[in-house]
């Protein structure tokens, strides 16, 4: 079974992240399958609109922790960036679907949809600090946008999660669904049946005033992001959730 399933239909991409049994953690086979995915909605003129979606009881919890241990240091042309750019510079509708637990990367991606609709099942968090690393996808710079700077700190400084309603009041998430009814696809259908220069024109109005802004900050992210994977509390971090203990940073810079 893939760990990115790519179905096309009535015009919508949908691309569900498929490792259910490690929480849709993604590896860097499943970031390059979903840039592949964007770029092939984005040349293809019958895709329209691109739905992404999780299971029902998990969204994704994040990048694979056992990835993060072993891998060698990322450049800007890795998968992960691949896709972070993939999806920042889409020049059509993205629509997220979410359910349960959205980590890391699984609630930052999220800053690039259009529309995100959440099971009231969903809980989101961005606990880069408590991992030793430095937030990614442009998240430094749009979630102290989208939710003020002393609700950004409780989310990115403490890493505090927060659940569906929060996110709703702050922007992230448009409407709350009970989970089984989560689904993109009626929004996506109707945006499939616009016409789609309008909707790439006016994507693309709504997001130029800050595309540089935002592709800089991830990329300077991702350098503190693959500089701070390499040091001791990024280490210590990954090898206490794989040994099921509370990480000790004591000793640790
Ligand atoms: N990377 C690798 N494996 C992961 C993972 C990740 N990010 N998240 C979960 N898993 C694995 C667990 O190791 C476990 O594997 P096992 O069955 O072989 O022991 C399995 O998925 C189930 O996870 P578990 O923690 O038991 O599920 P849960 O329902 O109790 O908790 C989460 C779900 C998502 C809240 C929790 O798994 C979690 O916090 N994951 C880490 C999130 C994270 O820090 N991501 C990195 C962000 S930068």
């Amino acid at each position: 079974m893939q760990d990115i399933l790519t179905h096309i239909a009535d015009g919508v991409l949908t691309l569900t992240i498929n490792r259910v049994d490690k929480k849709n953690s993604f590896t860097p086979a499943m970031y390059a399958a979903m840039a592949h995915g964007l770029e092939q909605a984005k040349a293809d003129p019958a895709i329209r609109v691109t739905v992404i979606q999780g299971d029902v009881t998990v969204f994704s919890a994040g990048n694979d922790i056992g990835d993060f241990l072993q891998r060698k240091p990322s450049t800007q042309e890795s998968p992960v960036f691949q896709f972070l750019r993939a999806i920042a510079s889409h020049p059509k509708p993205i629509i997220a679907a979410v359910c349960g637990p959205a980590v890391g990367i699984g609630t930052t991606l999220l800053f690039h949809c259009d529309l995100v609709y959440a099971g009231d099942n969903a809980a989101f968090s961005m606990p880069f600090v408590n991992l030793g690393l430095c937030p990614e996808a442009a998240s430094s710079l749009l979630v102290p946008q989208m939710m003020g700077y002393h609700r950004a700190a409780e989310a990115l400084l403490l890493g505090e999660p927060f659940m569906a309603e929060a996110a709703m009041e702050v922007g992230l998430v448009n409407r709350i669904v009970p989970p089984t009814e989560v689904n993109g696809m009626a929004q996506a259908r109707k945006l499939a049946a616009k016409p789609l220069a309008s909707l790439v024109e006016t994507k693309r109005l709504m997001k130029k005033g800050q595309m540089a802004q935002v592709l800089a900050q991830m990329a300077e992210e991702g350098d503190s992001f693959a500089r701070l994977l390499q040091e001791p509390a990024a280490k210590e971090a990954f090898t206490a959730f794989l040994e099921k203990r509370k990480p000790d940073f004591s000793k640790v810079p």
